[in-house]
């Protein structure tokens, strides 16, 4: 179905509002034109927000186009405006399925991209798989997310990654901030409207406490749940303890959570023997990027039955009659139920995916097949021109300050 695209215009105007830095980039890039002549190959969610990525990199004077990187993420009023009003081949449609996923992919990659644009790497695979030829042309990507990041280390390691791609998901103008209150603001938004569920008073289980889980955690304490954390790895967990959580292991919070949220990044963190112990009526739903942290395969066999129940909630009802409601098919249920991160947050990161495209030109020929961070001073300024926006006015090291840091002499 087409979007009605006036609609999305309009409701990428009023994301702009929360997005100056985007804009200070989008107003200096008309007059310099640093991204004239490139194509832009960008697989994003397709939001309002990311649709300000768009314009500002057509500012910049880019050719770009546009597919999904999640099937139940896009805005169909906003790929309207994409392409009607601004221009931008956008090919995606909310609940695409799996080969139309694809099929858009190819879609963008014929295009010839000069540099990709990723969240999750879905489109850099497909470049090194079945679309070998068209790397030769390519000079470097982005990629906005930890899973892609993990997953673009991977391929370095093996030596198949064949260029340099930037992780802005690593600038701490990103996950320090999107991770982190994007992804905490939006899953609890996600499982709000899916279910109108109250959080006070609920037991609510965060499976994975990086930077999004810890942003989930803090922003569900906040609203009044009992927080239980599950994490594997030790540093993380005890650091949940020192925050003021419960931790303890999934068979135990199976038993004890009235909502459970994966963001892990990884396979089955909630498997079928974790369904059998939970109460009835358990929520569940995730937050990672790909839709497999959730084994719905294992609860889809448990099962006597299945059923929607409400716009995004699946009731699966067990032997005896216990019934576990799974949201938004355990896609990314902040995107697919709710809007995504707000837009104050995905200022920054796509300040940084903007930044990170000129970056990679003026390198250009002089980079490795490598995954590189975002230049620290990028990130400083991307830091010094939002804090501006926001009219706070910090301080500056006094020179006498700036030689004490300097200097290793003086001690006690
Ligand atoms: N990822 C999370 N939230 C997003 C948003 N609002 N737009 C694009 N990508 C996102």
């Amino acid at each position: 179905m087409q979007g009605d695209y006036k609609a999305g215009q309009q409701r990428i105007e009023w994301a702009d509002n929360s997005m100056p830095v985007l804009a200070s980039i989008r107003q200096e890039w008309a007059e310099s034109r640093p991204l004239a002549g490139v194509r832009i190959g960008a697989c994003l969610h397709v939001t309002t927000e990311t649709a300000n990525l768009m314009r500002t990199l057509v500012a910049g004077g880019a050719e770009v186009a546009l597919c999904a990187s999640n099937p139940l993420s896009t805005q169909d009023d906003v790929a309207a405006a994409l392409r009607e009003v601004y221009g931008v081949p956008t090919f995606a449609r909310r609940g695409e399925d799996r080969e139309a996923y694809y099929r858009n992919i190819n879609l963008v990659l014929n295009t010839r991209p000069h540099l990709t644009m990723d969240d999750g790497a879905d489109l850099v695979n497909t470049l090194h798989g079945d679309r070998r030829d068209l790397l030769q042309g390519v000079i470097g990507g982005t990629e906005e997310t930890t899973t892609g990041v993990i997953r673009l280390r991977a391929m370095e390691e093996d030596g198949y990654l064949e260029y340099p791609i930037v992780a802005v998901n690593n600038a701490l103008t990103k996950h320090m901030f999107d991770n982190r209150y994007g992804t905490g603001q939006s899953t609890i938004d996600g499982i709000l409207r899916a279910t109108n569920h109250l959080i006070a008073g609920s037991v609510f289980v965060v499976v994975g406490y990086g930077w999004c889980g810890r942003g989930v955690a803090s922003r569900a304490r906040g609203m009044g749940a009992d927080v239980i954390v599950v994490e594997v790895d030790p540093l993380r967990a005890l650091e949940a303890v020192m925050d003021g959580y419960r931790v303890m292991g999934m068979d135990q919070a199976a038993r004890e959570g009235d909502i459970f949220l994966t963001v892990t990044g990884n396979l089955h963190a909630i498997r079928g023997h974790h369904f059998a112990l939970m109460k009835d009526g358990a929520i569940v739903a995730n937050a990672g990027h790909f839709n497999v942290e959730i084994d719905l395969a294992a609860l889809g066999d448990m099962a006597e039955e299945h059923r929607q129940v409400r716009e995004y909630v699946e009731e699966y009802r067990l032997p005896g009659g216990k019934r576990v409601f799974v949201l938004a098919e355990g896609r990314l249920v902040n995107l697919a139920a709710a809007e995504g991160h707000p837009a104050m947050v995905m200022d920054m990161s796509f300040a940084n995916q903007a930044l990170a495209c000129k970056w990679l030109l003026e390198q250009k020929g002089a980079l490795e097949k490598r995954v590189y961070d975002v230049p620290v001073q990028i990130d400083r300024e991307i830091a010094r021109r939002k804090l501006q926006s926001m009219g706070i006015a910090i301080d500056e090291l006094t020179p006498e300050q700036e030689e004490y840091l300097r200097s290793y002499r003086q001690g006690t």
